[in-house]
């Protein structure tokens, strides 16, 4: 299945060799649409999944930022659709096999952390997987990484110091923290926000743990960018709801589109 997936699509992009991947989460999509070279709806390709998630789009894009030929996932897979962990770490496995170096995975998140506010950008230093699986539980597939790999470092300290440098040199201020992702879809009880932060979690989410767990241990260099849509339920007493989530993110994305171009600059 893979490599039919690899195959449509190298039929369908030619010479274009991305070298660096991004998975774009929700309300943060609006980057591809600038550099939209070429496009394949996630629905032609064998394997892909159909993302049923509003502020999602469902395709793969395929374009230069910066002097950088990039493929761009306008909308990814969640667990919470009901998909398996292998569909939702599918395509990870397919941009390795189309080259990538390195992937920016991004999404939207709650705060946990008392210190951030909605529309905060958070580079994630590490990540708890809190979801109950594990997406390379199953057969290893030796040729794209080893039985039991390393976490120590999923999320590159070289790459979180080129995001804070760029964000800098931007005038973009940046929070860091750790990531801590559950199934959803319910939004977490004021609980369970409390473990996390006990746990030592600054923002949580539906996303990102199960794609970065494959492409740390298929190589690819993983920068985590959260963008803080809400402080998470009991950090403060507003309700949540899915648009305010997607209304935060509209507020970030300017300065959420003006890092990523000039991070993918900087990169290698
Ligand atoms: N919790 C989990 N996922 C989220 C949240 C949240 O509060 N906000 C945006 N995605």
């Amino acid at each position: 299945m893979l490599d039919n997936a690899v195959k449509f699509i190298c039929d369908k992009i030619g010479d274009f060799k991305p070298q660096i991947g991004i998975v774009l989460g929700s309300g943060l999509g609006e980057l591809a649409d600038e550099y939209n070279t070429i496009s394949i709806p996630y629905s032609e390709i064998p394997g892909f999944e159909i993302s049923t998630v509003s502020g999602h789009k469902g395709q793969l894009v395929f374009g230069e930022i910066n002097g950088k030929q990039v493929v761009m996932m306008q909308g990814r897979f969640h667990f919470y659709e009901g998909h398996s962990i292998q569909k939702v770490v599918f395509p990870i496995k397919v941009m390795k096999k189309l080259g990538i170096k390195t992937i920016i995975i991004t999404n939207a998140a709650g705060g946990v952390n008392p210190n951030f506010r909605p529309s905060d950008l958070m580079v994630i230093t590490d990540h708890i997987n809190f979801m109950g699986t594990n997406p390379l539980i199953g057969l290893n597939d030796d040729s794209m990484g080893e039985r039991f790999p390393d976490m120590s470092e999923v999320y590159n300290p070289e790459l979180i110091e080129l995001v804070q440098k760029v964000g800098d040199s931007c005038g973009i201020d940046l929070q860091e923290g750790i990531y801590m992702a559950l199934t959803g879809p319910s939004y977490e009880t004021p609980a369970e926000v409390h473990m996390a932060k006990v746990i030592g979690a600054d923002a949580v989410g539906m996303s990102t743990v199960p794609e970065a767990i494959v492409a740390s241990w298929a190589g690819i260099k993983v920068i985590g960018i959260s963008c803080i849509c809400n402080s998470a339920a009991g950090v403060s007493t507003v309700g949540l709801s899915h648009n305010d989530v997607i209304k935060a993110a509209n507020t970030a994305k300017n300065r959420f589109k003006t890092l990523i171009k000039e991070v993918i600059k900087k990169l290698k």
